[in-house]
């Protein structure tokens, strides 16, 4: 069921000292900011030659990432991306084995324009799993 690894994503309180350290201190392509309103965050790639690290910055109120902010002030890993080629069939892979999808169950737009599903991390060794759909 799953494909390549997408990104990595690290959430930080201040996106532009964030990609500062990435672009400048870490030598790294960093993207634009992109604001993603319907996911309460603003984010920028780190682009590396085999995968991405997503920097996510919260975005409004009741951004989704602004209680692990209160728990990690400093930042710190919030979620992994994994492929899929057919997210709406692994939903339901999912869903039948007993696992947790976050919100409504329906996939939303990622940043990268396609469908993405957020998996709960009980389920999941402690972590949090995006799936994209590629
Ligand atoms: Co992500």
């Amino acid at each position: 069921m799953l494909g390549k690894l997408n990104h990595v994503a690290i959430a930080v309180p201040d996106l532009e000292k964030a990609s500062a350290l990435y672009r400048e201190t870490l030598g790294a392509k960093v993207s634009a900011p992109q604001a993603l309103p319907e996911h309460g965050v603003t984010v920028v790639f780190v682009e590396l030659d085999n995968t991405k690290v997503e920097l996510l910055e919260p975005l409004g109120e009741g951004s989704p990432i602004a209680g692990f902010l209160a728990k990690n002030p400093e930042g710190g890993m919030h979620h992994i991306c994994y492929e899929v080629p057919d997210i709406l069939a692994a939903r339901d892979r999912l869903k039948a084995d007993g696992a947790r999808v976050l919100g409504d169950g329906e996939p939303k737009t990622g940043a990268h324009g396609k469908p993405v599903l957020f998996l709960h991390p009980k389920d999941f060794a402690g972590t949090l799993v995006e799936l994209e759909q590629v």
